[in-house]
């Protein structure tokens, strides 16, 4: 028997011949634990980052321009004082930048960097780093860990949490992505100080969608507060925050990977992302659609006799409060009913001919059909004043 020296590690393995008659299977599971953390104090948040920095002797900042200008500096700073070397990657702010040419930008400055398999990655700004950086995140060296550090409201509640990432391709937007669990995401609401008031609302959109399909108690809580959440106040915004956190979060630990398309989160956008096609990107906010595409959906389902008016004006008049559009004299154009209808038939096309819509029936519940009709859909659209 041979001895080795002290710190060897010795591998043993003794499989048998494999039977030709059967076949090879692997079967993997990957475990993924993602803490968010939600706060109104800058110290807080340092103090989880810094946990998260650990001893990694790189951090590489993937970080919006704008945000670098308002708050890169304390941030990098902070990182070089954890004793890490850090690499500031800085991405153009707009929707353009969740590009396959961005993204191999960004592939060059990390593989120009010391970043290796146990050092970090955080991604600073709101849900466009979010999808971008993280997509770059888990396909550097095959996937290294990353931290979202959202500085919008839509990337607070929706965009940093879930890990589906993407990148957009001229034939359709998060055309390219993938799933990774960020290993934090850590959001600290007076970032969005700076933000301005549309912008706020547009995020408090997906909020609102998550109280009507998950959560009377939220939706109560956002019709309460909504004047001091659209005013910025930290205390009510960390509530909405960290419920949002948590009513996604469990919603998408049910299929983390979308295996089955009949998810209510998906409330608003089958109207709303053919409305945002239509529009043209960046004229309508994503939450701006998506409102507009609430209201429709529920009026289908008002239509049907599934869901009493009263809680449909409800829903209208927190989405308008809020300054949402509602109706067509609120979007900043008209609609093409023609080219809406054109849009809805290519996501029918893309979902292998079928168009799931999430009709809700009360708060925290809905039904989700796939038989609803365009004579349906145009009788919604012409009650909100769009013929
Ligand atoms: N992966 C998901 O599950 C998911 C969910 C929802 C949305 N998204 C994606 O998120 C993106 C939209 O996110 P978004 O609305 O955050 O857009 P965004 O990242 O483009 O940010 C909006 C604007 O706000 C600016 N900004 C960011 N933080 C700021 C701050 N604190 N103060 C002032 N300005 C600030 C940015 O520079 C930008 O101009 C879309 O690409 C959408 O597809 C992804
Ligand atoms: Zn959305």
């Amino acid at each position: 028997m041979a001895t080795y020296t002290a710190d060897a590690f010795v591998v043993r393995d003794r499989f048998p011949l494999a039977r030709d008659e059967e076949p090879v299977t692997t079967r993997v599971r990957r475990d993924e634990a993602c803490a968010v953390h939600v706060t109104d104090a800058r110290g807080h948040l340092l103090q989880h980052l810094a946990a998260q920095i650990g001893d990694a002797a790189t951090v590489a900042f993937i970080v919006d321009e704008r945000v670098e200008t308002l708050y890169g500096a304390e941030l990098l700073r902070f990182a070089r004082d954890c004793g890490s070397e850090v690499v500031a990657c800085t991405v153009p702010s707009g929707e353009a930048s969740k590009s396959l040419a961005r993204a191999a930008t960004l592939l060059d400055q990390l593989a120009a960097s010391e970043l290796a398999r146990r050092d970090l990655v955080v991604c600073f700004g709101g849900g466009v780093v979010a999808d971008l950086g993280g997509w770059v995140a888990s396909s550097y060296m095959r996937g290294i860990p990353y931290v979202n550090v959202p500085t919008t409201l839509l990337a607070m509640v929706d965009g940093a949490l879930g890990g589906k990432l993407a990148v957009n391709h001229a034939t359709a937007k998060n055309l390219i992505g993938g799933f990774r669990q960020p290993a934090a995401v850590l959001a600290d609401v007076t970032y969005l100080r700076s933000l301005d008031r549309r912008h706020i609302a547009a995020g408090l959109a997906e909020c609102i969608k998550k109280g009507v399909i998950a959560s009377p108690a939220y939706f109560g809580f956002i019709e309460d507060h909504v004047d001091r959440l659209l005013a910025g106040d930290a205390r009510a915004t960390t509530v909405l925050v960290r419920s949002a956190a948590a009513i996604k979060t469990a919603l998408i630990e049910r299929d983390p990977y979308e295996l089955d398309l009949r998810r209510p989160l998906n409330f608003g956008h089958t109207v709303g992302h053919p409305v945002e096609t239509v529009m043209g990107y960046g004229t309508l906010l994503h939450g701006e659609a998506v409102a507009f595409g609430m209201v429709v959906e529920a009026a289908i389902a008002v239509q049907r006799g599934w869901l009493a008016p009263g809680l449909f004006e409800r829903l209208v008049s927190l989405l308008a409060t809020c300054g949402l559009p509602t109706r067509s004299a609120d979007l900043p154009a008209a609609l093409d009913v023609v080219a809406l209808r054109r849009a809805m038939h290519k996501v029918r096309l893309i979902r292998a001919g079928s168009l799931r819509w999430v009709l809700p029936v009360a708060l925290g519940e809905s039904v989700i059909a796939d038989d609803v009709t365009d004579a349906e859909v145009a009788a919604a659209l012409a009650a909100r004043g769009v013929q």
